[in-house]
Formats: structure tokens, C-alpha cells, sequence
């Protein structure tokens, strides 16, 4: 069975209701009817909105979740409230929450079983900073991250994941991987889900995100290994977002 690709709009702490409303009027009506599965991530307040708008063509995906049901955690949001919504996926591990706001691999660890519990795909975020690719760690620092994010995991739950692979200083800096590295860095995360999960291999969705642009989404996600798009800057405007999507769904 080939991989169905996908493309996820990673919003970001960008987007009013009023702008997400404006965004997929925009957008629906002109995605294709098949062959790639799209997802928006908006922030919280625009969840609901979102997902009565997006209907069954569209998931809408939170961008983070704690790992408890409930509780006295101030500020957080659990994977049941969000499931409530309608939402279907979650984003976890970004770069940005992992830098500016502490997110560990021991909660991410509790975080992807969590999810899959109340029936939220999660899309894992993985990637090396620059220094680490700089000096030839890019292999230890996936394998660790995947080694550690996914500790909690079962083994048969493994090909339900969607994996993003975000080299960090590829992220809002408009310098993206090439479709070498790309290609070469998701190889290597198969190869890790595999030796856990054989069928999983052909599974799992992996994707690239890092400065993924109209005029470079087709060769990044050309790459066999390469299923797809986690897309920031470029999925705030539909005129951007809308050629990755047709990008994707013709690969
Ligand atoms: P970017 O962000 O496309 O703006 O580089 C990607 C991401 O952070 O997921």
C-alpha cells in the first residue's frame, strides 16, 4: 500500500478566528478532492471553528497537549478536551516548545501514548540544531530523540505516528535542506521504526519541515522516503499553501 501524502499548516501563534475563517474560505473550495491528506494546526481558540469548517476533507490538529486527562496543571489542555473538538491530530515535540518552553523528551515519552489513547494522531517533531549538524552528530541526535520520545510507545501503535523531520535551523530561516539531506535524515528515522516494528517501515508517514516553499515543496517531497510536508511561514497564505498541497498530492 503506497503512503498516502500529507501536508500539515503549521500556524503557529498566528491566526485570529476571524482569520482562520478567512483562510479556509480561501482554501477549500480549490484543494484537490484526493490523493493527499491535508491538516491545518491553528491555535487553540480557532480549534472549533476550524474543525466545523474543515469538515471530513480537512483534520485540524492542536499544536500541543499535556499528557494527563485533567487536572491542576494552570494553562494546559489534555488530548480528551481536544478530541471533544473534533480535532484528529496534535503536534508534539516542535523545536520551538522543546527551546522556549521546556518540553522534554520524558513528557513528550508520556505525551504520544496519551494522545493515541483519546484518538489523536500525533505528529512527532525531531530535527538537529546547527552545531550538531556542523559536526556530523545529525544520526546520534534523530536516533536519540526517536529512542526517547517514543520510550512509552508500543511497538504495534508505532506505524499510527506521523514523524516530522524539522532540522532546526532549516525552521523560518528560509535555508531548507536539500532533497539529499531530507531524503537521507527520513531514511534513517524509517530504518529506527523499523528495527521496533517491521510493517510499521512502510507505514508511518515521515515528513520534512524547514523553510518548505512553493518552488522547493515537489523536489523535497519527491524523495522516496519523503511523505510529506510540516509547512510554517508558507501555509499562512493560501496562495502559498495551496501549490505544496498540489505539490504533494501529484508526488
Ligand atoms: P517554516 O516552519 O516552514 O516557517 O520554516 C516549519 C515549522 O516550524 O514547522
Amino acid at each position: 500500500m503506497p503512503r498516502t501524502p500529507y501536508v500539515a499548516a503549521n500556524w503557529k501563534m498566528h491566526k485570529t478566528v476571524a482569520e482562520t475563517e478567512a483562510f479556509l474560505g480561501e482554501l477549500l473550495p480549490k484543494l484537490p478532492a484526493n490523493g493527499v491528506d491535508v491538516v491545518v494546526c491553528p491555535p487553540y481558540p480557532s480549534l472549533a471553528r476550524a474543525v466545523e469548517l474543515c469538515g471530513e476533507r480537512v483534520a485540524v490538529a492542536a499544536q500541543n497537549m499535556h499528557e494527563a486527562d485533567s487536572g491542576a496543571f494552570t494553562g494546559e489542555v489534555s488530548a480528551p478536551m481536544l478530541r471533544e473538538l473534533g480535532v484528529r491530530a496534535v503536534v508534539l515535540g516542535h523545536s520551538e516548545r522543546r527551546q522556549h518552553f521546556g518540553e522534554s523528551d520524558e513528557a513528550l515519552a508520556r505525551k504520544l501514548p496519551a494522545a493515541l489513547e483519546a484518538g489523536l494522531q500525533p505528529i512527532l517533531c525531531i530535527g538537529e540544531n546547527e552545531a550538531q549538524r556542523d559536526g556530523g552528530e545529525t544520526e546520534e541526535v534523530l536516533t536519540r530523540q526517536l529512542d526517547a520520545d517514543l520510550a512509552e510507545l508500543s511497538d504495534a501503535h508505532l506505524e499510527q505516528l506521523v514523524i516530522a523531520y524539522e532540522p532546526i535551523w532549516a525552521i523560518g530561516t528560509g535555508r531548507n535542506a536539500t532533497p539529499e539531506q531530507a531524503q537521507e535524515a527520513i531514511a534513517l528515522i524509517r530504518q529506527t521504526v523499523a528495527f521496533r516494528n517491521a510493517e510499521a517501515e512502510d507505514a508511518v508517514r515521515i515528513l520534512y519541515g524547514g523553510s518548505v516553499k512553493p518552488g522547493n515543496a515537489a523536489e523535497l517531497i519527491d524523495q522516496p522516503d519523503v511523505d510529506g510536508a510540516l509547512v510554517g511561514g508558507a501555509s499562512l497564505d493560501p496562495g502559498d499553501f495551496l501549490p505544496i498541497v498540489e505539490a504533494a498530492a501529484r508526488a
